[in-house]
C-alpha cells in the first residue's frame, strides 16, 4: 500500500460553510472520500461572515500572520472547524476582506477589491501550511480564487524547503469565470514583475488568476471527461484553448460525485416523506407538498418540471424563457428556484404572475427547498449553454426526478438517453441549443409520463445509478501519486 499523503485542498467556498453553487458541494465532500482512504486530509477556505451560520463549532485558534497586499500589511487570524468531526477545517480569518454580507459581492456585482481578497487568501494559503508547521504532499487548487498558490510556491517560496516536497493540483470548475484583472494587480500580488508575460500571468493585457494555476500547476484536472476536451476548443477554451492544448497531458477530466449522506430520499430530513426505489408512496407526498408550496392549482398527476439553479447565461436561462409558454402548453407545471441577473430574475417573477397556478417560481437561496423541489418534481431540466459538470442532475436521478439535459460536458457524461426499445437509459438528451430541440425532447419525455409502468421503469433505472465519491476520491489518489513524480 502506498504511504498516507498530507492533503490540503483549498477553495473559495465550501459547504456547509460558505456556498454559491457545486464548488461547495465539491469541497465538502471529496475532502471525506479522500480522509477515508486513510489520508491526513485538511481543507482551507475564507472565513466570511456566513460561516458562523452554518451550525457547526468554529473555533479560533492561536496563529496570526501578516499579509502584505501591495503596499498595505493584513492580519489573518487562524480559526478550526471540521467536516464530520474528521477533516479539520482551517477557516482564514480578516474582518476587512470577509466580514462582508456575500462571498464575491451583492445583488449581481463583484466587490471591485476581489483581487486583494484573493491575493490574500492565496498568500494566506502557504503562510497557514507554516504556521501550523502543516507542509503538504499535495496542495489541492480549484478555481481561479486559488490560482497564485503554485506561482508563489514557484517564486517567493521556491527556496523554501519545507515546500521540496508539495505538488499541486489545480482543478478547472469553470472556465469561464477567470478572476482577470487590470495590469497593475501584479504589483498587488507582490510577484516579480517579469512573471507578467505571455508566457506568464498575462492575459490580453489583464493579470489572469486563472492562467496562474493553468501555467504553475503540477497537473491540471477538470469536472468531468467531455469538458476536458471541450476546453480544448475555441467555443468553450474562453482563450486558454492554445494553453490547454500545450497541457493536455497532464490534464484529466474526473466526473464529480454525489455525497449521498446529503442527497438521498431514503433518509434526507428536508423533504416531507421519505422514499426509496422499491417505495415510491414518499415521493408522491413530496409532489403533493411541492404543489401546496408553490400554490400550484395542478392535478397530482400533472408532470412536473423543475429547476434548481444560479440564473446566469451558463444556465441556459434564455432558452428557457423562450421555451416556458409552450412548455406549459404541453400540459407541464413549472417550479423554479433560483437566484442571479436582475433581467432573468424579473421575467420569472413576473412568469409566475402571468401563469399562476401552473408556474412557480422562488428568487432566493434556499437549500431546503433545493431537495424539496428535487424531490417532488418528475422531471428535472438543465439546458446548459455548457456545463463543466453538474450536480443537480445527479442529485435529481437519486430522487428519481428524470433529467432532461442538454447534451454537454459532464451532462452529457452522466445522463443516458432513454432507449424506448429496450426500457434503458437514464434521461432526456437534445443537442442544439434551441427551442425547437429542446421542446422536441420534452415532449418525448412528457409522452413517456404518460405511460406510468415505463416512466417507473425509468425512474428505476435513474435511482439505480451510482456516483459516489469512493470511487472518485481513487481517481483523484491516482492523480496526486503522477503528481508527486513531477519535477519540481
Ligand atoms: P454550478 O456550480 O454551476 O452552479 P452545480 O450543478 O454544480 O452548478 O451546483 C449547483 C449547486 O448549488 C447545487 O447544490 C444546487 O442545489 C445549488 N443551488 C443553486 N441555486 C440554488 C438556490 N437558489 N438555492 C439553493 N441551492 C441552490
Ligand atoms: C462549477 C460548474 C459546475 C460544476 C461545479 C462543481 O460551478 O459550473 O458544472 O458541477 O463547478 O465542480
Amino acid at each position: 500500500m502506498s504511504k498516507s499523503l498530507k492533503i490540503l485542498l483549498a477553495a473559495s467556498e465550501g459547504h456547509p460553510f460558505s456556498k454559491t453553487g457545486g464548488l461547495a458541494d465539491v469541497m465538502g465532500a471529496l475532502p471525506m472520500a479522500l480522509y477515508e482512504k486513510n489520508h491526513d486530509v485538511r481543507v482551507i477556505l475564507p472565513k466570511y461572515r456566513c460561516v458562523t451560520d452554518c451550525k457547526k463549532a468554529i473555533e479560533p485558534i492561536d496563529i496570526e500572520f501578516n499579509i502584505p497586499v501591495g503596499s498595505d500589511s493584513h492580519k489573518s487570524r487562524l480559526a478550526k472547524s471540521d467536516l464530520a468531526e474528521k477533516v479539520p477545517v482551517y477557516l482564514v480569518g480578516n474582518d476587512f476582506f470577509f466580514n462582508r454580507e456575500g462571498i464575491y459581492g451583492t445583488h449581481g456585482t463583484d466587490y471591485k477589491d476581489n483581487a486583494e481578497r484573493f491575493i490574500f487568501f492565496c498568500r494566506a494559503i502557504l503562510e497557514s501550511c507554516k504556521a501550523l508547521s502543516f507542509y503538504p504532499d499535495v496542495i489541492h487548487l480549484n478555481d481561479w480564487h486559488t490560482g497564485l498558490v503554485p506561482v508563489y510556491l514557484k517564486s517567493e517560496y521556491a527556496h523554501d524547503e519545507n515546500f521540496k516536497s508539495t505538488r499541486t493540483i489545480f482543478s478547472i470548475h469553470n472556465l469561464a469565470y477567470q478572476g482577470n484583472y487590470p495590469a497593475d494587480t501584479i504589483k498587488l500580488s507582490g510577484l516579480p514583475d517579469s512573471l507578467f508575460s505571455h508566457d506568464g500571468l498575462e492575459f490580453y493585457n489583464q493579470f489572469s488568476f486563472m492562467k496562474g494555476g493553468l501555467i504553475y500547476s503540477d497537473l491540471l484536472t477538470t469536472m468531468s471527461p467531455t469538458y476536458s476536451k471541450e476546453i480544448m476548443t475555441p467555443e468553450l477554451g474562453c482563450g486558454m484553448e492554445g494553453l490547454l492544448k500545450h497541457r493536455e497531458q497532464d490534464l484529466s477530466g474526473i466526473l464529480n460525485g454525489v455525497d449521498y449522506a446529503e442527497w438521498n430520499p431514503e433518509s434526507d430530513p428536508r423533504i416531507i416523506a421519505n422514499f426509496s426505489a422499491t417505495n415510491l408512496k414518499g415521493k408522491l407526498d413530496c409532489k403533493r407538498d411541492l404543489i401546496q408550496t408553490f400554490s400550484l392549482t395542478v392535478a397530482v398527476d400533472t408532470p412536473i418540471i423543475g429547476m434548481v439553479t444560479r440564473l446566469s447565461e451558463q444556465k441556459g436561462i434564455d432558452l428557457v424563457m423562450d421555451a416556458l409558454e409552450e412548455m406549459l402548453n404541453l400540459g407541464a407545471a413549472f417550479v423554479l428556484l433560483g437566484t442571479g441577473s436582475p433581467e432573468h430574475e424579473s421575467f420569472f417573477q413576473k412568469a409566475m404572475e402571468k401563469y399562476a397556478g401552473k408556474c412557480g417560481v422562488r428568487i432566493k437561496f434556499d437549500e431546503t427547498l433545493s431537495h424539496q423541489i428535487i424531490a417532488g418534481s418528475d422531471l428535472f431540466m438543465v439546458p446548459s449553454r455548457y456545463e463543466p459538470c453538474g450536480l443537480t442532475q445527479m442529485y435529481a436521478l437519486k430522487y428519481g426526478t428524470i433529467p432532461l439535459v442538454r447534451a454537454v460536458g459532464g451532462l452529457q457524461d452522466t445522463v443516458k438517453e432513454y432507449q424506448a426499445k429496450t426500457g434503458e437509459g437514464s434521461g432526456f438528451k437534445f443537442n442544439q441549443y434551441e427551442k425547437k430541440a429542446l421542446i422536441k425532447s420534452m415532449n418525448k419525455a412528457l409522452a413517456l409520463y404518460q405511460t406510468q409502468s415505463a416512466w417507473k421503469n425509468l425512474m428505476k433505472n435513474a435511482m439505480e445509478e451510482n456516483f459516489g465519491w469512493p470511487r472518485i476520491a481513487d481517481q483523484y489518489l491516482q492523480i496526486y501519486q503522477k503528481a508527486l513524480r513531477c519535477e519540481r
